[in-house]
């Protein structure tokens, strides 16, 4: 699998506030990536890429310089939420901008903390573009985020290195912790609370410290790797082995998940390396037990703490779903609303085009199983993982099914059509 996303976006923006070289292996091949590296250089630092090999010339924490243009951002809610933490603490005035769904998504959720450390934001109406005027050095601030979000908490994290003294980021359900992963491994003094107890998960940082670059090997991006564990466990006659996947407990819930569901996906030779846990993933089609086969005649319902560790691959979930007994049921996921399309829609009308029963809520769906599913043609609203989870839909259905805009699944994994092709017979 490519590099992970989350991570390739974290290596490279901490590089880039580091002191000297860090070279970056198997970082991500994602349009969403080659953004953040756009808007870097354009912020002055230096970036060589030979495939997925990088090097970053840090610019330290005080050489960034003014962009002569807006940043381009794409597609990237990553990209935009992370940088504007860096640049609010950066003394010059900044503009972040996007495609047309990334200047639709909300940045009220970021803007809100960076104004309380001290940066000017404007907005349209709590969306990009984003004029950010930085200032130097921020103040700290202890803040609870209102929405379950690791892009929120590392902006707020990476804004708190150019803060003068400590700043606490609370949240109430445990999110991705790449961010605070990668700062331990550059050897930023970070504090973090235990992720499994509630009233216990924050990370802290104190700002001002000086450090240097690093190298990091980024593990291959389990999100990517879901579309082909979906179609292998679900595919008669599959055997897959996919090696140096990130595994990072705050990503792996996808994996239990289907082991619940009885399908035979099993993990090995795990081992950590750039602080972050990666091994091999294996997959058989169908069930690990005959009894687990038809076990769960009532529907499976995912929520609340669930939803955020799931956030991503939950339009996948629901195709899987539509393949188990009971089906499956979502809810608490209407953050799913407000990514680079509306999947709660978007997955409910591909769903319902490949003739499946299908409920929407507010906050999620449930889709009734096991069902027979007919190829379609499939709007993929320009969202990549909507396009790679009906994809899957379309390799189990009876027929053909026909995507469009499909080649939007470069924003995250340009290869995945060829790779998919390579290992479907
Ligand atoms: C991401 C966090 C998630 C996820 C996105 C990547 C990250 O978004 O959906 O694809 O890299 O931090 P939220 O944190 O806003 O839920």
């Amino acid at each position: 699998m490519p590099g992970d996303k989350s991570i390739s976006h974290r290596a490279a923006m901490i590089a880039a506030l580091a002191e000297g070289t860090s070279r970056i292996g198997n970082f991500s091949t994602s349009e969403d990536c080659g953004a953040t590296l756009r808007c870097l250089e354009q912020l002055g630092v230096r970036v060589s890429r030979d495939g997925s090999d990088l090097s970053i010339e840090g610019a330290g924490r005080d050489g960034f310089r003014a962009p002569a243009s807006p940043l381009d951002c794409g597609n990237s809610g990553t990209t935009m939420r992370l940088l504007a933490g860096i640049l609010a603490g950066q003394e010059f005035e900044s503009t972040l901008t996007g495609d047309d769904s990334l200047r639709s998504r909300p940045m009220q959720r970021i803007i809100e903390p960076l104004q309380m450390l001290g940066a000017e934001i404007s907005s349209s109406d709590g969306r990009a573009p984003l004029t950010i005027r930085g200032r130097k050095p921020l103040m700290p601030i202890d803040y609870e985020l209102l929405t379950p979000s690791a892009q929120v908490k590392s902006c707020i994290l990476l804004a708190g290195l150019n803060a003068n003294g400590r700043t606490k980021v609370v949240e109430d359900q445990a999110t991705r912790d790449h961010t605070e992963r990668m700062l331990h491994w550059f050897g930023v003094p970070i504090e973090t609370g235990d992720a499994e107890k509630e009233n216990e998960r924050f990370a802290a940082v104190t700002g001002r410290t000086v450090f240097v670059g690093h190298d990091i090997n980024v593990p291959g991006d389990i999100s990517s790797a879901a579309y082909f564990i979906a179609a292998a466990a679900l595919l008669d006659g599959s055997s897959l082995e996919l090696e140096n996947v990130g595994l990072n407990p705050t990503r792996t819930l996808f994996l239990k998940q289907m082991q619940s569901f009885g399908l035979n996906v099993t993990v090995g030779n795990v081992r950590d390396k750039s602080n972050e846990p990666r091994g091999t993933i294996k997959v058989e089609t169908g069930y690990d037990s005959p009894s687990a086969a038809n076990n769960s005649e009532s529907s499976l319902t995912l929520r609340s703490a669930l939803i955020p560790q799931l956030i991503d691959e939950l339009p996948l979930l629901a195709v899987v779903g539509s393949q188990i007994d009971g089906g499956i049921e979502i809810r608490d996921a209407s953050e799913l609303r407000v990514k680079e399309s509306d999947r709660i829609a978007a997955t409910v009308a591909g769903l319902r085009a490949m003739s499946a029963e299908v409920e929407e809520f507010d906050d999620g769906l449930r889709v009734n199983g096991p069902i027979q599913l007919h190829g379609a043609q499939i709007d993929s609203r320009g969202d990549h993982r909507i396009a790679m989870t009906f994809a899957v839909a379309g390799l189990i259905a009876e027929g053909e099914t026909e995507i469009k805009d499909a080649e939007c699944v470069g924003v995250s994994f340009p290869e995945f059509f060829e790779l998919l092709n390579s290992v479907v017979e």
